[in-house]
């Protein structure tokens, strides 16, 4: 079964086509950084129109990368929350008349189970059960996956996601939108031990986050440095640093935990701050000393993409969901779906 995938949900265009036999077949990406770039975040109203311009292009574009016609798909899927309601608007809008026009099932995917499957793209794909942590800049959970659908929420944030304090603390720092992967390039020039940052509920025995303080404790040390006339480059670089060992110690303390107090061997980890660098290395450490295996996506496939809706979309449509409601749902849990059996 060939399937259309479709990513609206905040700045990015995602489009792509999943086979259930051969793989990814295509994917193409079209971001918006240089859009929102000058308001210093998304803009969403600009994020929609945006949306409108690039989908059909990306899927051309898709479709000419994977030599197929569009009448050789079999289905569409896309993203049908959590995200902006107009952003997410113009996917569905898109792919239920496509699908219409082509005679082809729909589905509406949640986005945080694209990113929860995601790891499944790649060729040493995880088996289920396993644990994940989702870590994107709305959300920071551990999750206990049993198979598609099947998600028990073991911690979640109180307050502020991770992503969401690697953005609020780069613009603190005075770097550009988007700010979490500006940050984490500037923090592999620091040094972690200049300045001690909290770590936050680290040694709580729940499995919560809470990122808030963090981000309040930087701003108490960029205002003290810039009133001793000391805030310089060096001084910005630290405080990067220092953050990010924070967060990735906290990160990797509650994983390991989550994975041990289920007593599974494997651990997942998606969304857009899996992309940081620091974070992926601390955890291959941690699970080789512990014996877990762990599991990223591809880099690429760590951010917005259409490829993770393809895929998601499709191990629910071979079992026979479909979806023409065309209905978004711009607040939507995860643990509100409902399973469906895979071979996986
Ligand atoms: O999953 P995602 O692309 O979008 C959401 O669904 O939210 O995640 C975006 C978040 C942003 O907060 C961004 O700053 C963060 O992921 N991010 C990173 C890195 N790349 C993206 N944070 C830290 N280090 C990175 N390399
Ligand atoms: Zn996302």
């Amino acid at each position: 079964m060939r399937i259309l995938g479709i990513e609206t949900s905040c700045d990015e265009t995602g489009v792509a086509l999943y086979d259930t036999e051969g793989g990814l077949l295509a994917h193409a990406l079209h971001t918006q950084i240089a859009l929102h770039a000058e308001y210093g975040g998304v803009v969403p109203e600009l994020a929609s129109r945006d949306h409108v311009r690039r989908i059909v292009p990306l899927v051309e574009d898709v479709a000419r990368q994977a030599g197929l016609t569009l009448n050789e798909i079999d289905g569409v899927a896309y993203t049908q929350g959590p995200g902006l309601a107009g952003a997410l608007l113009v996917g569905a809008g898109f792919a239920s008349a496509l699908a219409m026009a082509l005679d082809k099932p729909v589905i509406g995917v949640h986005h945080l189970e694209g990113h929860l499957l995601s790891p499944l793209l790649s060729t040493a794909a995880p088996v289920f059960p396993f644990v994940a942590l989702l870590v994107s800049g709305g959300h920071t959970q551990l999750y206990l996956v049993r198979s598609v659908g099947d998600y028990e929420l073991l911690g979640d944030t109180l307050d502020d996601a991770a992503g969401e304090a690697f953005d609020k603390t780069a613009q603190l720092l005075g770097l550009p939108y988007p700010g979490g992967p500006a940050l984490a390039r500037l923090a592999q020039l620091g040094r972690p031990d200049r300045f001690h940052l909290p770590r936050p509920l680290i040694d709580a025995p729940h499995l919560d986050f809470s990122f808030s303080g963090l981000k309040t404790a930087v701003l108490t040390l960029v205002r003290r440095q810039e009133r001793n006339g000391v805030f310089d480059e060096q001084a910005r670089v630290d405080i990067a640093c220092a953050f990010e060992s924070a967060v990735v110690d906290v990160l990797v303390s509650k994983s390991v935990r989550g994975v041990e107090k289920t007593g599974y061997s494997r651990l997942v980890v998606a969304g857009g701050v899996g992309a940081n660098h620091t974070l992926r290395k601390r955890l291959h450490e941690e699970a080789t000393t512990r014996k877990i295996q762990i599991y990223f996506p591809e880099t690429a496939f760590c951010t917005d993409n259409g490829a993770m809706i393809a895929l998601a979309g499709a191990l629910r449509l071979t079992k026979g969901a479909r979806n023409y409601a065309f209905t978004v749902r711009p607040r939507w849990s995860l643990t509100e779906l409902r399973g469906v059996e895979t071979n996986i």
